[in-house]
This record gives C-alpha cells, structure tokens and sequence, in this order.
C-alpha cells in the first residue's frame, strides 16, 4: 500500500491489457474536465450520454457544460433510476437513441451513473455496431470502486442477475469523488462494503488503515485529510486492475472479489433484490459470514472474524443475518439460493474463504452440509 497522495492532483491507475489497456482517473472536481479529456482520447468524437434520471437531476448540467465547452457534440440519454433499467426494454431503447444519435465507430457511449448505468450503457456500446468505444464516468462509490472498472457489462433475465452481457473494457474510466457528496448516505455505505472487502481479501495494510480513517472517506473532508477518499479510491481501483490484468474473464483469481458474495447474493435474493436490502449491505453481511465461517473451519481465529465485523459495523453496516429488516430469511430458502449462485458439484461448493485479514483464497470443496450447518447455527 503507498502512502495517501496530496490532495489536488488527480490520481492515476492503468489497467493494463495489451491493446484494450486504459486509465482510471480518479480525483475531486474531475467532471470540469471530462470534455478535454475526451478531445484528447478521441479527438472528434461525437458523444451519447447515457445517464438516469437522479444523476441527470444533479451531474447532468456540469458534465454536459464540460462537453460543450471543449466543442463536443452529445446526445443525451436519460433512463429510469433503478435495478429495473437493467431490462431488455431499456437495454433496446438506449441502443436505438444510440443509433438515432448516429453514433459510430469512432464517436463514444459516456456512461455517467451508478452500477446499472455503467452495466446498461457498457452493454449497449458492446451491441450497436458490433461495438462502440465507451467512457465511464462512475457516479456512486461502488461504481468507482467496483462496477466501472474491468470491463463487465450486462443486464437482467427474468432467470435472474447479470444474465446477458459481454466483456467490453471501457476505454477511459473518470472518477470525480466530489459526485459522491450528491449520493445518499445509504448508497455510500453500502458502497463503502465494496472499499472494505478489497483489504479484506488481499490488502491487511489498506484494512487497518480504513480501521483509522474510515470517516475522511465518508466525509471527502477538507483540510490535511482531504485526499483520503481519493487514496481509498485509487488503492480500491489498483487492487481490482491488478487481478484483472492477470485474469480478465475470471478463470482463477479474479473470482476472489467474490468474497462475501455467495452469501451475500442468496440474501440479496431472498430479499428479491429490493431495497429491503441494497447489494453493499448483502456484501457486508455476506463477508462477515465468510470470516465466520473460516473461523468455524478452524482456518483463521476467531478475533479476525471480530475485527472484520466489528470494522463494518461501526460504519453502520449491517452484520448480523438478524439485522436484515423484514427478518432473516429460512434456512431452506438460503441453501437453495446459495445451491443455484454456484453450481454444486457432488455436494461441494466453491466459496471464498480466508486464512486471515488480507488472506483469501478460492476453496472449491465446502460440503454444503458444514454451509447448512453454519447458517442453522447463525439463523437459531
Ligand atoms: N460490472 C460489474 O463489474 C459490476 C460490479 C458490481 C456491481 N455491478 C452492478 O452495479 C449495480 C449497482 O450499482 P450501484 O449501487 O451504483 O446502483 P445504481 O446505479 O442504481 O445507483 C444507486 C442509486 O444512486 C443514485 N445515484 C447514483 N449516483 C448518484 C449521485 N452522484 N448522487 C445522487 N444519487 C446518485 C442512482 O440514481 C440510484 O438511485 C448492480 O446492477 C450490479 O449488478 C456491476
Ligand atoms: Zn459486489
């Protein structure tokens, strides 16, 4: 982990692979740029803002100004806020106001949003065309962090998440931190599960750290601090381009950004992906099942699993399966959910686990029934 860099100058990360390789710029303010840096990537270039009604009600104006001044010519596309947005429907009427807009070959997608923006405009790009270049422009923390870096795009069957989508790596990533301030405290937080997971699974130094300056990343504060959302940001950002960079389709080691999620995706699920629980909330929950049950396991001590819980609680995160409003869903209901997110084979499950804070690794032989047991015990 490097030292928090001064506040001010944007931080750069490359994502690097070979030709589809970019950069990840990360900073407060960043969106005032966002027309130059454009020009700059791809001089010319005609644009389609894709965007959701909340962002457009507070970015839209800034990052179209910032467009207009470096002499860009956009088109605007505003859909419903909201999971539902990721749906065939939506998914058909961004492609066409894409191709109204006359987008090419050399013009881009500018996906201004959240995690369903960046998914629904990703996969857009990837279709019209055979496939158009395109800019995210993340807007919520867990986008930054997470959705908007490693080129998975995608929307929903009604077989269930992320179904249909393609691999389209972005060609420019910019994170302007100050958009965060706009974002309920609710998104941040459970966005915040994201940050923390990246120095659960392979960053010990980066999880102490947040131990002791979580709150200058929920504040974005002013003063000798101010960077810190930003360092959390890039080291978040560095964590996920590295393993991607190693594995971009996921056949070994990107699965351990997974961790928490096995858990997490069944009480997601079970919640019907509501706003009973948001995905970040299901991710703590799911994490600090995961430690639990490398303890259970014997693989880590207990006061890991402590700490991990205790960290994500105190940023008012839910830990506890009891804590889920509405109720704890049945065991049954989980071990089938859990049973369907990853296919069983001969009575074992893959999970990640860990071996300690910053230690996880991918295990392929979890009997369900040590799982069963677990979650009978944690529901009791
Ligand atoms: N592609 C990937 O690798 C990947 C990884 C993780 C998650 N995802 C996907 O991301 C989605 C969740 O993303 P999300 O949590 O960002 O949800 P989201 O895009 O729905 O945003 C959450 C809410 O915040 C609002 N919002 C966004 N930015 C705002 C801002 N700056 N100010 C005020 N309000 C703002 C949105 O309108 C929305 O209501 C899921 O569909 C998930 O499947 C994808
Ligand atoms: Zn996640």
């Amino acid at each position: 982990m490097t030292a928090p860099l001064r506040s001010g100058e944007p931080t750069v990360v490359q994502v690097a692979l070979a030709e589809r390789a970019y950069d990840i710029v990360i900073g407060r303010g960043l969106l005032a740029s966002l027309g130059t840096r454009i020009k700059a990537l791809r001089p010319g270039a005609r644009v389609a803002l894709v965007t959701d009604e909340a962002v457009a009600r507070h970015h839209l104006g800034a990052a179209e100004a910032s467009l207009k001044a470096a002499g860009i010519d956009a088109a605007r596309i505003v859909v419903p806020v909201g999971e539902g947005s990721k749906s065939y429907a939506t998914f058909e009427t961004v492609c066409e106001a894409i191709i109204a807009a006359r987008i090419e070959r050399n013009d881009l997608v500018v996906a201004l949003g959240g995690g369903v923006i960046g998914d629904l405009a990703g996969f857009a790009a990837a279709s019209v065309r055979r496939g158009l270049d395109f800019v995210q422009v993340p807007t919520t923390l867990l986008a930054q962090v997470d959705s908007s870096v490693g080129g998975k795009t995608g929307i929903n069957s009604r077989h269930g998440k992320n179904l249909v989508g393609a691999f389209h790596q972005p060609a420019m990533v910019v994170a302007d931190t100050a958009l965060l301030d706009t974002l309920p405290a609710r998104e941040f937080r459970a966005g915040y599960a994201e940050v923390a997971k990246y120095g659960l699974l392979g960053d010990a130094a980066f999880f102490s750290w947040l131990e002791k300056n979580w709150q200058d990343v929920f504040s974005g504060g002013q003063g000798s601090k101010s960077s810190s959302r930003e360092h959390a940001i890039a080291v978040c950002c560095r964590g996920k381009a590295g393993i991607v960079a190693r594995d971009e389709r996921e056949t070994g080691e990107r699965a351990l950004l997974n961790l928490g999620h096995t858990f997490g995706h069944a009480l997601e699920a079970a919640c019907g992906f509501s706003g009973r629980l948001l995905h970040g909330e299901a991710v703590a929950l799911g994490m600090v099942l995961a430690f639990e049950f490398s303890a259970r396991k014997g693989l880590i001590v207990a006061a890991d699993a402590e700490r991990a819980r205790t960290h994500l609680a105190a940023v008012g995160l839910p830990t506890h399966i009891k804590d889920i409003p509405g109720g704890a869903p049945g065991l049954d209901e989980l071990m089938t959910l859990i049973a369907q997110d990853k296919k069983v084979k001969r009575g074992k499950l893959t999970f990640i686990l860990v071996r300690g804070i910053g230690q996880a690794f991918i295990a392929n032989d979890v009997d369900a029934a040590d799982v069963r047991a677990f979650l009978s015990d944690k529901l009791r």
